[in-house]
């Protein structure tokens, strides 16, 4: 288990190395169903196809952390009848993939506020927490119900209410690590948006820092092996300085 003080800010890693941790806004399933004349929850359900080939890829390349935006907080604002499909897609996937994911040693987080996700969702997540948490392979993270403000808005208030003494003192950076949703993990090494658009859409605000950032037209559906590879291979040409200058890395 990776400790806070290896966290990306700290450590330089080295140039041309696997990123770590690459986090992921999957964007483009609807744009991807259009083009077709299928309805929007068939670019959701091939959307799922990709995630499922990814995190092969992932485990067989040695990322350690993937983390995936499945559903945003704002997410809420579609039509009913889409975000009642999206959570019975992450229901029978989370119910048909568990066990596949265990024997694969995948340890599976679910982060977001789970309040408004319905019991059902709820067992589910607590169940699939409690039966992967000490696998040793891949750390698979999916955001849902998750923002970016939401998660830092929840830290700042958990640590308050834990600690009611620090309401006098200065919060620090580390009195929050433990407390954000992604606490345990290593910062974000490669952040990847598919669909075309360049916008963080309240992903991981607080962990992209300094995070390198990746942008590609491909849309989610057709995020291929060769798609993964190539935001791969960007990201290993980059020079990481986290304020430094490029002499002294
Ligand atoms: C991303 O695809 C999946 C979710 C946000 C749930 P979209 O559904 O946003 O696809 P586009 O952007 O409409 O193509
Ligand atoms: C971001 O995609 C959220 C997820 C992929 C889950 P959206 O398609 O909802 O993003 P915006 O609203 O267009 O920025
Ligand atoms: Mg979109």
């Amino acid at each position: 288990m990776a400790a806070m003080t290896s966290s990306s800010t700290r450590v330089i890693p080295t140039t041309g190395a696997i990123p770590r941790h690459v986090a992921i806004i999957m964007d483009g399933n609807g744009r991807w169903a259009r083009q077709r004349l299928l309805p929007r929850i068939a670019g959701h359900r091939r959307g799922s196809e990709t995630v499922r080939k990814l995190v092969q890829q992932a485990t067989q390349l040695g990322v350690e952390y993937l983390t995936l935006f499945a559903f945003s907080s704002e997410n809420w604002r579609r039509p009913p009848e889409e975000v009642g499909m999206l959570m019975q897609l992450f229901v029978t996937n989370l119910e048909n993939e568990i066990q596949r994911m265990h024997a694969a040693k995948i340890r599976l987080r679910i982060i977001g506020d789970q309040a408004p996700l319905g019991l059902r969702l709820q067992t589910l997540i607590a169940d699939a927490h409690q039966l992967t948490q000490n696998n040793t392979g891949l750390t698979l993270t999916v955001a849902v119900n998750y923002g970016g403000r939401w998660d830092i808005l929840q830290a700042v208030n958990r640590l308050l209410r834990e600690h009611p003494e620090k309401q006098h003192s200065t919060i620090q950076e580390l009195d929050l690590q433990s407390y954000l949703s992604m606490g345990e993990a290593p910062e974000p090494d490669l952040f990847i948006r598919t669909g075309g658009e360049q916008r963080i859409s309240n992903f991981l605000l607080w962990q992209l820092a300094y995070t390198e950032l990746y942008f590609t037209d491909t849309l989610w559906p057709d995020f291929d092996a060769k798609s993964f590879q190539q935001a791969i291979e960007s990201y290993q040409k980059r020079e990481r300085r986290f304020g430094r200058t490029g002499d002294q890395c």
